[in-house]
């Protein structure tokens, strides 16, 4: 039986996904035969309202000098990360302040920090993508952050005033050690600041190709909550954001020494109102799942009886959930697309599609087009308007299967 990896108390089963693939291990065909799978499936723990994931996979095989995903790869994130840190200079800084980033991939927050004489310091374990960010000029240690690096960062450059993480906390099944660690380092007045995909919109949207490896959590306000009281910490600021299909920013800080503002209570009633803390909620959240895979199998089962051209569009570490839940194959997708130099050549975890340049999708457009980027669909819209006028259809399959 899974435990809780905050309590330790016995998990109940959401959904078995069953054997997968890494998320981002794209490969060569030589790794083929030795590509490695592991059980992916979801519980909730009812006494800490948190739903993860009942095995993870080890850090090292996930996070390392072969890591496909670089931040930068889209511009409207590269926005978003400049209005979090200019955010983060009005309200949380003061001139000599020191700024931490976990989780700081190719520098697309930091850089920010670093134009702005910051003192600052990102810590990536992934070699390759943090090598990209030293380029940027931006300080970055390649180490993975628990409460064994916290003397360490206050030795070399003293108490933190804001620590920072995107789309990473929710990443580390050791979370009681990574938020003793930042409790260490932090001055008496220093904040948290992160956001990650949220619970009330993965079960409101039916996106469930959020749950993947790298993801050990799908953290609520009222988990977020829970997990930070136990470490004499507090929630003060909830900021919902429009980013990978629906974000939640959490601002903390120690117990009592910041205002708590009014958005927690009412983010935490909400969230009562719509369940997140009740097993139910998420069983009904599983038959969605199972709707939504049936409907697009019919879909993409139909469209290669019919001999029609389908590729996907972004090789997204969430596509891999779905293809290999829903078992798509090469003979229902020719190819996936996709910007990132490291990605292209490869072939995808699983099922092994090919993936390829943009350019293999616009040099001769398909009949359809399987959006996995759906995240990023506003940026991707707006450069891809020749797909659509050449009688070109998108498939979206979140919040609804749809042709469009
Ligand atoms: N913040 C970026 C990257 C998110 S991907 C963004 O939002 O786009 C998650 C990143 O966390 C990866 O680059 C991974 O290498 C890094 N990571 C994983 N475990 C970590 C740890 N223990 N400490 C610091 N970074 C970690
Ligand atoms: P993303 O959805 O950000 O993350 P995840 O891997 O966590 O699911 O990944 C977007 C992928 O899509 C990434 O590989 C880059 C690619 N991409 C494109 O190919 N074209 C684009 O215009 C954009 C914005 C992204
Ligand atoms: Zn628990």
């Amino acid at each position: 039986m899974a435990l809780c990896l905050v309590c330790g108390a016995p998990q109940e089963t959401v959904l078995d996904f069953g054997a997968m693939p890494i998320a981002n291990g794209f490969l060569t065909p030589d790794q083929f035969a030795s590509e490695p799978l592991f059980p992916l499936c979801v519980g909730f723990c009812p006494a800490c309202a948190m739903l993860q994931l009942t095995e993870t996979v080890r850090r090292e095989v996930m996070f390392n000098e072969n890591y496909a995903f670089y931040s930068s790869t889209s511009t409207r994130m590269a926005a978003h990360f400049k209005s979090f840190a200019d955010m983060v200079m009005a309200d949380y800084l003061d001139a000599d302040g020191m700024v931490v980033e976990i989780g700081s991939n190719d520098g697309i927050m930091l850089e920010n920090f670093s134009r702005a004489g910051i003192r600052h310091l990102g810590i990536e374990p992934s070699a390759n993508v943090a090598a990209a960010a030293a380029k940027k000029g931006v300080n970055t240690t390649v180490r993975f952050f628990d409460d064994s690096l916290a003397d360490e960062i206050l030795q070399e450059h003293g108490p933190v005033s804001a620590f920072l993480g995107a789309n990473v906390m929710c990443h580390l099944p050791y979370i009681n050690s990574v938020i003793a660690g930042i409790r260490r380092v932090l001055r008496p007045d220093g904040v948290l600041i992160f956001e990650d995909p949220y619970a009330g919109d993965i079960v409101r949207l039916t996106s469930y190709d959020q749950i993947y490896d790298e993801h050990s959590f799908y953290f609520s306000v009222t988990s977020v909550c829970r997990l930070f009281e136990r470490h004499g910490m507090e929630v003060i600021d909830v900021i919902p954001q429009p980013v990978h299909g629906g974000s939640m920013r959490y601002v903390i800080g120690l117990r009592d020494a910041r205002p708590r503002k009014p958005s927690v209570d009412a983010m935490l009633e909400k969230e009562n109102a719509m369940g997140l803390d009740r097993i139910e909620t998420y069983h009904r959240f599983r038959e969605n799942v199972e709707k939504s895979r049936d409907q697009l199998m019919r879909l993409l089962d139909d469209l290669r009886r019919s001999g029609a051209r389908v590729v996907g569009y972004g090789a997204t570490s969430k596509s891999t959930t779905v293809i290999t839940y829903c078992g798509i194959t090469p003979e229902h997708l020719e190819f996936i697309c996709d910007t990132t130099p490291i990605k292209q050549g490869k072939f995808s975890p699983g099922a092994h599609i090919p993936i390829k340049p943009t350019r293999d999708f616009s040099d001769r457009y398909p009949g359809h087009a399987l959006l996995f980027a759906w995240n990023h669909a506003e940026e991707i819209m707006a450069k891809e308007t020749a797909f659509r006028a050449s009688g070109g259809r998108w498939i979206h399959y979140v919040p609804n299967v749809k042709v469009e």
